[in-house]
């Protein structure tokens, strides 16, 4: 099967609360984009990648990521759109036409392993869509208008979910399709599956470690993270 990964890096940051764009902070003399890309990049199997950018920042994410760390690579770039959802279908828009399997990452979620990776793909043998997630560690409250507390979901059935989300090509191009025209406002892509098409998506563990890079407090989580790996290594 062919394996396609898009990779969105064409938000704002904006919770960030800095000048330029997260996902070129250098963590150890290194952007932020340029592990993510590598993890997908090293994993056998990956056949190729779209990265979905900002058509403003094209410049710096060939000669300070793409130039810099992968010379010798093919990207296809892809230029994204007001949301997450829009930068997503800009990317399924140029999919090699012989994908058959899509995974879709953030950009900002550098610290996805070989693991996460390979359980996606390994289940689109058996499934059509599929997300990693892990089991929530706190209780969270559905509110209403006045920020009261309507209901209380249990605890053991909730999954915070994180990317790579796995789909194949068929199902989430028509879901996608279908969702851009009907103008839904989603915020995950297993999101469209459920709210277009009749297809349930698996939840398939991943890791507590691949956090999203969102605020300025989680690169000091990534530099443990990336510290507590190498340390294992040794
Ligand atoms: N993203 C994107 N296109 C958008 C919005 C988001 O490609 N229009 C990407 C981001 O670059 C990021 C991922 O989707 O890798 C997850 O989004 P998020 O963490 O919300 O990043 P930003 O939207 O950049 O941050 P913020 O919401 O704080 O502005
Ligand atoms: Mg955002």
């Amino acid at each position: 099967k062919h394996v396609s990964v898009i990779i969105l890096a064409a938000g704002q940051g904006k919770r960030m609360m800095a000048k330029s764009n997260k996902q070129f902070f250098k963590i150890e003399d290194k952007p932020i984009l340029a592990y993510t890309i590598q993890c997908f990049l090293e994993h056998a199997y990956i056949d190729d990648i779209i990265l979905v950018i900002n058509q403003n920042e094209e410049e710096i994410v060939k000669n300070e990521v793409l130039n810099k760390y992968f010379k010798k690579n093919n990207f296809k770039i892809a230029y994204g759109g007001k949301e997450r959802y829009n930068s997503v279908y800009n990317g399924l828009k140029v999919l090699d036409e012989n994908t058959d399997y899509v995974l879709i990452h953030d950009g900002a979620r550098p610290l996805v392993n070989k693991e996460e990776i390979s359980i996606v793909v390994d289940t689109l043998r058996e499934r059509k869509a599929c997300v990693v997630g892990v089991p929530v560690k706190n209780t969270y409250k559905l509110i209403n208008e006045f920020k009261e507390i309507e209901y209380t979901p249990p605890r053991e059935k909730l999954y915070s979910v994180m990317t790579p989300q796995a789909f194949h090509r068929d199902l989430i191009v028509k879901a996608y399709q279908i969702g851009i025209d009907e103008c839904a406002h989603v915020t995950d892509d297993a999101m469209m599956v459920e709210l277009f098409t009749d297809e349930k998506v698996l939840i398939v563990d991943g890791s507590y470690e691949n956090i999203k890079i969102t605020i300025p407090d989680d690169i000091l989580t990534m530099k443990r993270i990336i510290e507590g790996r190498t340390r294992y290594k040794k």
